[in-house]
């Protein structure tokens, strides 16, 4: 199978499992919220990387949905505060208005809360793997989503508006606000595989150089890119003077460091031969990426 189609069928499986369970109603209007922007496309980018990790590992990714999707739920949760006026005051994601634009700040505050829960509700709702695996997959996506994890990058990105921070700094705050999940996504394709401790130490430190690869990317496309393509604002770090690996580094160094990173990530997945064919085409995909 050649990966675009791979790629497609993976993201039909998270699109179907998405919205058939977004389909179980609550008891009031923040439904709607939540299915805007949950069911608004984006890349699945998360919820995949954790499949095909799974199958690196011998196993069928689509046998863990539920916990994939639940991540997806919680990605989706972060990209409504991030546009909220009180953090990145952005009017556009995934080619619609923002939720908030929408629904209004409470709704959209509401909303992010509430897919935050449901993610929690539909990854205990997975099945046939062992009750140990699934705890800790379920742990560590907790402690990768909170303070640990993105909340905290999200709280460093703000305080480094308006300041010139060091290169450990920045690479601090990338990889709490991205790379947390990536590294969730990863490491609960990997537990709910089964990985050996050797796996997960190699897996782990891919997931890291993936989201730090993938994050310098997004802080390039916000200079280099259109809204259009991106289907969110550009110009939105220059906007709110963020920290990006663009500001700090310049347009031409952040791009040679995104190529660097992912060739060390790719470095990673040396060791699983052909049985990392998916997670090598992702990475290759997500470095030359144009949205
Ligand atoms: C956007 O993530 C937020 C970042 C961490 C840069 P994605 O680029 O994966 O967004 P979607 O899910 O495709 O919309
Ligand atoms: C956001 O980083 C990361 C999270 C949503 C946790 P950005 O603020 O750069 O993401 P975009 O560019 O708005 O997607
Ligand atoms: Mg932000
Ligand atoms: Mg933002
Ligand atoms: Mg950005």
């Amino acid at each position: 199978m050649d990966f675009k189609t791979y790629y497609d069928n993976q993201r039909k499986l998270v699109e179907q499992f998405l919205k058939q369970r977004i389909a179980k109603k609550g008891i009031s209007r923040v439904d709607e919220a939540m299915e805007y922007s949950l069911m608004a496309g984006g890349k699945r980018l998360r919820p995949i990387l954790l499949m095909a990790t799974a199958e690196t590992l011998g196993k069928k990714g689509y046998n863990f949905l539920p916990v994939a999707c639940g991540l997806e739920m919680i990605h989706t949760y972060s990209l409504i505060h991030d546009d909220l006026p009180c953090m990145d005051n952005d009017d556009y994601r995934r080619g619609r208005l923002t939720n908030h634009k929408v629904y209004g700040e409470a709704m959209a505050l509401l909303a992010g809360d509430a897919l935050l829960t449901l993610a929690f509700e539909v990854m205990l709702e997975q099945r046939n793997v062992k009750p140990e695996a699934l705890i800790e997959t379920v742990r560590e996506m907790a402690m990768c989503a909170g303070n640990f994890g993105m909340v905290g990058g999200q709280v460093l990105d703000l305080e480094a508006e308006n300041k010139q921070i060091t290169a450990e700094e920045l690479r601090k705050l990338h990889a709490g606000k991205t790379g947390a999940l990536f590294i969730a996504a990863i490491r609960g394709g990997a537990h709910l595989a089964g990985a050996s401790d050797q796996e997960l130490r190699c897996l782990t430190k891919f997931a890291d150089l993936l989201g730090l690869a993938f994050q310098i990317t997004d802080d390039i496309l916000d200079v280099t890119s259109t809204t259009e393509e991106l289907g969110k604002p550009v110009g939105s770090d220059e906007k709110n003077h963020k920290s990006t690996y663009v500001s700090l580094y310049g347009l031409e160094a952040a791009k040679a460091l995104a190529e660097k990173t992912c060739e060390e990530a790719m470095q990673c997945l040396e060791p699983f031969g052909d049985n990392a064919w998916a997670l090598r085409e992702i990475t290759k995909l997500m470095c030359k990426r144009r949205s």
